[in-house]
């Protein structure tokens, strides 16, 4: 019997959709799942079809119940090291060029949370359960959970959930902003779908933009983010797709963006 691929990848128009695929074991991030997004993305990143990624996880469980856990045992310091550094997926998430979307479809815990977090946009299904758990194994996060949280959430509310490693319910998710929208269990797929086809039908050059000066904003001081966001409005100016935003606005018509 072939083996299960660890992450199944669907492509629809110019949307990507990333599955983890290991559902049984709550689709935690083992070494073989984790070098297999790396892949998967720098492929996605380089090919010019795909506009936005969706990343979820298999079943209706989990979307990722965080870092295998039974692989820790036997570890070495060393070789934990590299397995964090060699190919991280969270700065390959982070890094990734264009829109990404999670779709949180259950159980986001650990390394899934803090990869939901370097994603662009979360969706989380109204049964679904957020933490940081790190606490409980002697451990902390460190797929930048301790960076991305309280700059989404505050310091309060994300040492509260880092000092407890206490699950949160979506709707206590969404109002603390670690969630953008919770839908009905079922839906997450199909909304974060339809987000995507909406993002996917604007300027790839400008969204590319977007997400380049708004990253830079979670690293710079202001002045130099502001310098910079001038630099990629001059940019955008000069691309084919805003000749066409502007034609198809001033003509009274739906644009067609090419990404160029
Ligand atoms: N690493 C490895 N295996 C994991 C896992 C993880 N992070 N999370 C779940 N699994 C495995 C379980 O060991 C179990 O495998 P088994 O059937 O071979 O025994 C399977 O997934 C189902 O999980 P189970 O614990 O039986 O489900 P549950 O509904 O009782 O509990 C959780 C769900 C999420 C509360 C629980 O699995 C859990 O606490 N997971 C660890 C979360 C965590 O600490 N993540 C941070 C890691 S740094």
């Amino acid at each position: 019997m072939a083996t299960e691929e660890v992450v199944l990848k669907r492509i629809d128009g110019h949307v990507a959709t990333l599955t983890i695929n290991r559902p049984d074991k709550l689709n935690a991030l083992n070494i073989e799942t984790r070098s297999r997004m790396v892949q998967e993305l720098d492929e996605l990143a380089k090919n010019d079809d795909i506009r936005v990624v969706v990343i979820t996880g298999a079943g209706d469980k989990a979307f990722i119940a965080g870092a295998d856990i039974s692989e820790f045992e036997g570890r070495s310091p060393v070789d934990q090291y590299r397995v964090m550094t060699d190919s991280s997926v969270f700065l390959a998430v982070d890094r990734f060029p264009k829109p990404t979307i999670a779709a949180i479809n259950g159980f986001c815990l650990g390394g899934g949370c803090e990869l939901a977090m370097a994603c662009d946009i979360r969706i989380a299904s109204e049964k679904a359960k957020l933490g940081q758990p790190e606490i409980n194994l002697g451990l902390l996060p460190g797929g930048g959970g301790t960076q991305r949280l309280p700059r989404l959430v505050g310091m309060g509310a994300a040492l509260k959930l880092l000092y407890t490693g206490d699950f949160i319910r979506a709707d206590e998710a969404l109002r603390i902003g670690l969630v953008d929208e919770v839908v009905p269990a079922g839906d997450v797929a199909a909304r974060a779908k339809e987000l995507a086809e909406a993002i996917a039908a604007k300027s790839p050059v400008a969204l590319r933009l977007i997400k380049q000066a708004v990253r830079t904003s979670m690293r710079t001081p202001l002045d130099e983010g502001l310098r910079q966001e001038v630099s990629l409005f001059a940019l955008a100016f000069a691309s084919e797709d805003m000749k066409e935003g502007v034609d198809a606005f001033l003509n009274k018509r739906k644009p067609t963006f090419i990404g160029r």
